[in-house]
């Protein structure tokens, strides 16, 4: 989310609104833009890990940013990386803000994002589909800590051997029982991705947006 601290008169109506049974009311966040997450750019701390960890990212292939909102992370992997990169959301209103954020960016190989309205839980790819790369960027947090096992397996089930899945660890904020965003912390991933992925890269960003600093860590993952 672009900020964790939201104002009180935001989260009561995000409440109001938002059912943490029913997927579905995501879109009606969109479509009464109660979109407090919404950073207005790709992150600092995603630009830094690509152009200064000297991970081997693929530069040719497909990538997928899962509850990709507006897109930015998504039209900033495509333009960086050179890979076919698929933004899903699972709400029609992210969808079609996401085509006009590629469509008006201005950035040199946006085209390379489309965005799909799906389900991360119900999405499906044949064998010889599977991504070079995932990225998340609070949809972790988003979604309730029961499906975070869930979340797991999907992420396991959609990599190819040896792809990576970028995790943004945010918001490390005190613990809270209710969200989104939900509390969270590295271990809460360590707990459901030890077993078929191995943590290649581990660290406290340097550049993070305003919002993020101080409760962000940015964590990468090798698929075995
Ligand atoms: C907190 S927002 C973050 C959006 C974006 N990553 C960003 O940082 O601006 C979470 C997004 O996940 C989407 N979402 C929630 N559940 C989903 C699901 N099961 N499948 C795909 N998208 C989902 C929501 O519609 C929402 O746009």
């Amino acid at each position: 989310m672009a900020d964790p601290n939201l104002a009180p008169e935001i989260r009561a109506k995000m409440q109001e609104i938002f059912k943490p049974d029913d997927r579905h009311s995501w879109d009606l966040l969109w479509k009464e833009n109660i979109t407090p997450w919404d950073a207005g750019d790709a992150q600092p701390s995603l630009i830094e890990l690509i152009e200064e960890s000297g991970l081997d990212f693929a530069r040719k292939g497909r990538a997928l940013v899962p509850g990709c909102g507006t897109g930015y992370d998504a039209v900033y992997l495509a333009s960086a990386l050179g890979l076919q990169t698929i933004g899903m959301d699972i709400s029609e209103s992210a969808v079609e803000a996401a085509n006009r954020y590629r469509d008006s960016s201005g950035v040199q190989g946006a085209d390379r994002a489309i965005f799909q309205k799906a389900d991360f839980f119900t999405y499906k790819v044949p064998d010889e589909e599977r991504f070079d790369l995932i990225m998340d960027h609070t949809f972790f947090c988003a979604i309730h800590p029961s499906l975070r096992p869930e979340w797991g397996q999907r992420m396991s089930e959609l990599i190819k051997p040896g792809g990576y899945l970028i995790t943004i660890c945010f918001p490390m904020i005190p613990k809270v029982e209710t969200g989104p965003p939900y509390y969270l912390r590295p271990e809460h991933y360590d707990e459901v991705l030890k077993e078929t992925f191995e943590k290649v890269y581990d660290k406290v960003p340097t550049k993070s947006s305003e919002n993020h600093k101080d409760k962000e860590r940015m964590l990468v993952w090798k698929k075995k």
